[in-house]
């Protein structure tokens, strides 16, 4: 059913106690204002407008073509809000869906099913309310004794009686445009908080005879709306148990969901297998019969399937299909891992490309380096690849044997199936299939030891 969904973000946020708009606040890694425009979108929704004005610039920057933007100057309130799209009201017929740019974990389907009900009532106006426990400060639900809506009272101007109503309003609200034109001019702003109240529009329509409904989230997660760093916590869990019960059902063993953390776009395929304590985050894929964790980050990074990666932070990278990291390892921007290639213990890899079946077990920094495939690099190889002023690439040919303890001075190139001593400081190439030895020869001082502790000896008998 195609309705308008006009979203109020002008607000200032004071609860927050933030410098950053309050809709641009992340919650499971995405600005609390994407999940808003996404739910509608995915609700069938034709037409997206938003009002902005607190940071309206930040705001209005990141929505970017999503939405059209109107402007609110003065923060008068929500119906003050709303009564700046009036570029929307005069111009869209169908139903208008309120809701507040707060409230990001209402599900698309509840808001199809309540433009559904609203239309198929011939409402002026349908609420979507909740029935909490602790209803805090949101807006208390008033019916008559038939149990038909009347009004929504801020908890501000609510009396003690009205605190005690369980149900209150969600700010989600589905108006007929007409009806809601017409309300607006007759809000005013005498109430607790000196602001034009776009809930005081559903009286003034019950009282001048039109039909308001009702619906009740079956789920009252839905309905939280962000107003503190505590409720942006409470948001956060419910969209993450969401995001890994969605997984779980895909076919994912989530071993321990309490520490798995998971942002909303991360994709994971089939049989992967995620240990405790292990957050994914931004644009991460998955593949399939993967082992991530326990203990494991990764960072928009994609890895591909049956490949493990457990004890190790990995950011914007490629890990191919077969591949093994970690424990322990850090696998940064630009790096690609090949099919079956490995990053063991304390290794670090910046940039680089370890080829197909390449091996770097232990102990190691790549950085700008491309290696070939079938190379062994040894424990505790370091390429230099910074100069204090620019940094070089390195270039490590299929099937080379990197000795450990093994210094590259970029710029330089290992060739083809060539060996390193262990030891070595290689400042020049080394050509095709040949052996570099760069270290000092060494020498042994027959009898050496011996002498020193006579010597020693007689010194402390002095
Ligand atoms: C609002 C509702 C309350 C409901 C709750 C649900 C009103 C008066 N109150 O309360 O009934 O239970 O949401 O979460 O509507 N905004 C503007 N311009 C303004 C004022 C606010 O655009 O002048 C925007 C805010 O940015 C916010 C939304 O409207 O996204 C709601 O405002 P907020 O101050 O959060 O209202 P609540 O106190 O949460
Ligand atoms: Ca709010």
């Amino acid at each position: 059913m195609p309705f308008a969904g006009l979203i109020l973000a002008a607000g200032m946020s004071r609860r927050m106690k933030t410098e950053t708009p309050k809709v641009l606040h992340k919650v499971c890694g995405l600005p609390i204002i994407d999940h808003v425009i996404s739910n509608l979108q995915k609700a069938g929704c034709e037409r997206i407008a938003t009002v902005v004005g607190h940071m309206g610039e930040l705001v209005s920057e990141h929505i970017d073509n999503r939405s059209e933007i109107f402007w609110q100057h003065e923060r008068l309130g929500t119906a003050h809000a709303v009564m700046q799209a009036k570029g929307l009201l005069d111009t869209y017929g169908r139903t208008v869906l309120v809701i507040p740019g707060d409230v990001p974990a209402v599900r698309p389907e509840t808001i199809s099913r309540m433009v559904a009900e609203h239309e198929a009532g011939g409402a002026a106006a349908t609420v979507l309310t909740m029935e909490l426990d602790d209803p805090a400060a949101y807006g208390r639900i008033v019916r008559d004794a038939f149990g038909d809506f009347t009004a929504i009272v801020e908890f501000k101007d609510a009396s003690e009686d009205i605190r005690q109503i369980r149900e209150v309003s969600t700010g989600i609200i589905a108006f007929d445009p007409a009806k809601l034109k017409d309300a607006l001019q007759y809000i005013g702003n005498k109430n607790a908080q000196g602001e034009y109240y776009l809930t005081d529009a559903l009286m003034i329509l019950y009282e001048a005879g039109h039909g308001i409904q009702a619906v009740l989230l079956e789920d009252c997660d839905e309905g939280i709306g962000i107003n503190s760093r505590q409720d942006l916590a409470v948001a956060e869990a419910v969209l993450k148990g969401r995001k890994l019960d969605e997984v779980m059902s895909s076919g994912v063993t989530v071993i321990s969901p309490e520490t798995t953390f998971m942002d909303f776009d991360v994709v994971v395929g089939q049989d992967t297998v995620i240990h405790p304590y292990t957050i994914l985050t931004g644009r991460t894929v998955v593949g399939r019969r993967c082992e991530l964790g326990p203990h494991t980050t990764l960072l928009s990074a994609v890895v591909d399937d049956d490949s493990d990666v457990c004890h190790s932070y990995a950011r914007e990278c490629h890990i191919g299909p077969q591949c093994k990291v970690g424990p322990y390892a850090y696998i940064r921007p630009g790096t690609e891992l090949r099919q079956g290639a490995k990053a063991g213990s304390f290794v670090e890899i910046k940039n680089s490309v370890i080829g197909e079946g390449s091996k770097v077990p232990h102990l190691s920094y790549i950085g700008d380096t491309d290696v070939g495939s079938g190379v062994n690099i040894g424990c505790g190889t370091v390429v230099c690849n910074y100069d204090g002023f620019k940094k070089y690439r390195t270039t490590i040919e299929d099937d080379a044997f990197v000795g450990s303890n093994t210094n590259l001075v970029a710029p330089v190139k290992v060739g083809k199936g060539s060996y390193i001593a262990t030891g070595s400081t290689i400042t020049a190439d080394v050509p095709e299939g040949a052996l570099a030895v760069a270290r000092a020869r060494q020498e042994n001082k027959e009898g050496w030891a011996e002498r020193k502790r006579r010597l020693a000896k007689a010194d402390k008998d002095n």
